[in-house]
């Protein structure tokens, strides 16, 4: 399938899933070798990583855990705005490695927020495994280590990622037209 069709959007195949794979596993051996003795503990964000997440941990060789978090939108009784709470945490963090797995990382804001959070609960470190990186977006600064791809401004859909709930399932990444 070289394009789909999701609602009112045409799509086109961008990233093909040996692709993906091949940067997965990249990334994969580069945290298998910095985290090595630290038992890490991955915390993967729903939905989005879900499958980018069973890929990369199929490829990691060291002892560690894992689990998955959510960022739940809820309004709060004094806030102007939807605040994003991190939903799911039910581990000590304290004194842990933590490597957050996102699908991607596109203002930054939503990884800001959770490294605030994350932060109130003492690890000893965290590092950041993306799947997808979208450098020209990036609005605050983030030391994100580890990152599977870099792409453009574009909306993409697939490998886990969505527009409005639909194409999470596609094994391949698709590029709005
Ligand atoms: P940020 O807070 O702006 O970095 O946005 C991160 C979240 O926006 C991701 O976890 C995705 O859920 C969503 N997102 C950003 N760009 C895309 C895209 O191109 N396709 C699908 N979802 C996206």
């Amino acid at each position: 399938m070289d394009t789909i069709q999701i609602k009112d959007k045409q799509f086109a195949v961008s990233i093909k899933e040996e692709d993906i794979l091949k940067e997965v596993a990249r990334v994969a051996d580069e945290i298998n070798r910095d985290l090595a003795g630290k038992n890490p503990l991955f915390l993967s964000v729903l939905n989005g990583s879900f499958m980018f997440t069973a890929d990369l941990m199929k490829r990691i060789t060291i002892p560690c855990e894992i689990s998955f978090v959510k960022l739940a939108s809820y309004q709060g009784v004094a806030s102007t705005g939807a605040v994003k709470e991190v939903i799911g945490i039910n581990e000590e963090l304290a004194g842990r490695t933590i490597v957050i797995v996102e699908d991607i990382v596109d203002t930054g804001l939503t990884m800001q927020r959770l490294l605030e959070t994350l932060g109130t609960r003492n690890p000893k470190e965290i590092h950041i495994a993306t799947l997808l990186l979208k450098p020209d977006k990036l609005k605050v600064d983030l030391n994100i280590e580890y990152v599977a791809m870099r792409i453009p401004n574009d909306f993409i859909v697939g490998y886990g990622l969505d527009y409005d709930g639909l194409g999470r399932n596609y094994k391949d990444i698709y590029t709005v037209k």
